[in-house]
């Protein structure tokens, strides 16, 4: 099977449980809401958007938020729809798509959001997308995790091949130089984020073994088995306590501006 197909059957797989098993940090969307300060009503898409756990913050924290959701799995789309609709959330709608070929009105959105779903797409192609997507002076945010913030998670230290076998991440170079090819659009600012966190050895071997990293999908059944193994032994190893094991997880938002009109041929206005 490809890394493309071992991704795709893994978000079918987990998509009714992603949301326990990841960590959802308001920091990201704080930095957002202070930088469309002043817009009193927002229209903006989410790509990659999963089953809503930053969709549900984006509504809370932002005015009279419009929000379509763009992935390309069905079941993290029926699970966003009945998570918001369960908060009593109605402005959004779904476009089960690869963002590579959705086709989304031009030039009508305020924002495109991406929350940790960068690597999962051809990021040229996502960047023209987003551009196409939104308006003159709209931006584009992206929150992402690079390579080297990846091998200094508590599975990049610890869990044999974790860091190695991740080979999707952008760095930051990358994504610098290709907004920088981009036609129209702007860098406009780095942000890093740094999180305490804090979990038993159990609940880490849960989460691990509820794939809840998409990169546990890429190791055959018998080498996670062994790898979780090490990573027991080299937790045990590092910390006195296994009911306190303690890290930092690492973020970066960028925040691109699209400053020129970008050519669309043979598009709808
Ligand atoms: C790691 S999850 C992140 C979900 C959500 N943004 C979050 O932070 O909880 C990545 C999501 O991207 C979706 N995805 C992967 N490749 C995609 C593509 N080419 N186009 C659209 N969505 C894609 C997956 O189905 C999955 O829901």
């Amino acid at each position: 099977m490809t890394t493309d197909l071992k991704t795709r059957a893994h978000f079918s797989r987990i998509a009714e449980t992603y949301r326990q098993l990841r960590t959802t940090d308001e920091a990201p969307i704080r930095f957002i809401r202070d930088k469309l300060d002043g817009l009193a009503s927002i229209t903006a898409a989410d790509f990659g958007s999963g089953e809503g756990r930053y969709d549900l913050l984006l509504f809370r924290y932002l005015p009279n938020l419009r929000l379509t959701c763009v992935d390309s799995n069905e079941g993290m789309l029926a699970e966003l729809s009945r998570y918001l609709s369960a908060h009593g959330i109605t402005d959004f709608r779904t476009v089960a798509a690869r963002v590579e070929d959705a086709d989304l009105e031009a030039a009508s959105f305020d924002c495109v959001f991406s929350f940790n779903a960068v690597h999962h797409f051809h990021f040229p192609t996502f960047l023209d997308k987003a551009a196409r997507a939104i308006r003159q002076g709209g931006r584009i945010f992206v929150y992402t995790r690079t390579p080297g913030q990846n091998a200094r998670t508590i599975w990049g230290r610890f869990f044999p091949d974790f860091a190695a076998k991740e080979t999707r991440l952008h760095t930051l170079a990358d994504m610098k130089s290709q907004v920088a090819a981009a036609a129209g659009l702007e860098l406009v600012q780095v942000k890093r984020f740094r999180y305490a966190r804090g979990a038993t050895l159990e609940r880490l071997v849960g989460q691990a073994r509820s794939r809840h990293y998409s990169t546990f999908s890429l190791y055959a059944p018998e080498a996670f088995e062994t790898a979780l193994q090490g990573f027991e032994e080299n937790v045990r190893r590092e910390f006195a306590d296994p009911d306190h094991v303690g890290w930092h997880d690492e973020n970066i938002m960028l925040m691109v501006e699209r400053t020129l009109t970008v050519e669309r041929t043979g598009e709808p206005g």
